[in-house]
């Protein structure tokens, strides 16, 4: 059908609805990005393997604005002296505002940035012999084209004894579970191939390779009582980001099965309605 929304494709749909509905979902949040952002230092390591006399090599994929990427590093900073760390995002505004970030932070001195303004997939193109101690994907594997593929040379890019860190909207609840409901109902052919992915779809890939991590689950809440209001733009927008679907609103069952959804695991607060998205962070050690 001409027009129909096509489930768990936004950003392939429309790079420019999808980014309106990140806008509006960052500004839905109640949980502060900064405080979101520190969830992650719990897991990594206070020492990293890493051969005498070279600095520590971290890359980040999908690096964003840099929030978490720093926290990660200030951590790793505790015990090493000094950071490698390369950054890829394919974009020119995201790398602008982390060059900010470090401008701005003297605590990050002693790390040395290799700044590419690339595509995983354009990165993983170039091979080479670098290895990392840490790499890390953080909200970022929804948008890469092959799951499977990057999750592959993430891994090989690993040194042995090194840690891959991904974050992931969790399957088991709030926006991940909702997108296998969707997905069950409305989705046609391989759901990897669309934005539907969560950290359960990583656990797959790590328990068939016979590879060992840990996880842990963060919270943020998220007001969504825009998408109760009929004709509102913006919650409109911010509906095609919690179901990664483009102009979802035009189509009744699958916006209905979604408020549904949505409803009946949110709780109201005042004149908020806090619907929780359920990150699982999955540290994964390459032995
Ligand atoms: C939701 S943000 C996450 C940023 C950061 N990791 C954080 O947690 O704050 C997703 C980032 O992935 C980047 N991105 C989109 N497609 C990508 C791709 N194919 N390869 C690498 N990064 C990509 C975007 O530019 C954006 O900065």
């Amino acid at each position: 059908m001409a027009g129909m929304a096509k489930v768990g494709r936004l950003i392939k749909y429309s790079v420019e609805r999808y980014l309106a509905g990140f806008t509006s979902f960052a500004a839905a949040f109640e949980t502060r990005k900064d405080i979101s952002d520190r969830s992650y230092e719990s897991l990594v390591p206070d020492t990293l393997p890493c051969e005498p006399g070279t600095d520590l090599r971290v890359l980040g994929i999908g690096s964003g604005s840099g929030g978490a990427d720093c926290v990660i590093l200030k951590k790793l900073l505790q015990r090493h002296d000094s950071v490698y760390n390369r950054v890829i995002d394919p974009s020119e505004d995201m790398i602008k505002q982390y060059k900010a970030l470090v401008r701005e932070d003297s605590s990050l001195g002693a790390v040395k940035f290799d700044w590419r303004q690339q595509t995983a997939e354009e990165y993983f193109q170039t091979k080479e012999d670098t290895k990392f101690n840490l790499i890390h994907a953080i909200h970022v594997l929804y948008n890469v084209e092959d799951h499977d593929a990057t999750l592959r040379n993430m891994w090989e890019q690993l040194a042995d004894g090194g840690y891959m860190m991904i974050a992931m909207e969790s399957d088991k609840r709030g926006m991940g579970k909702l997108w296998y409901k969707l997905w069950e109902e409305f989705g046609q052919g391989d759901r990897l191939k669309t934005e539907l992915r969560t950290s359960g779809d990583v656990r797959q890939w790590l328990d068939t390779r016979n590879i060992s991590y840990v996880t842990s689950v963060n919270e943020r809440n998220i007001n969504v009582a825009e998408c109760f209001h009929e004709h509102s733009k913006e919650g409109s927008v911010l509906l095609d980001f919690l179901t990664k679907t483009a102009y979802v609103t035009d189509v009744p069952e699958i916006k209905s099965m979604a408020l549904k959804y949505i409803r009946s695991n949110s709780s109201v607060v005042d004149d908020k309605i806090i619907f929780q998205s359920s990150i699982e962070t999955i540290l994964a050690i390459k032995n």
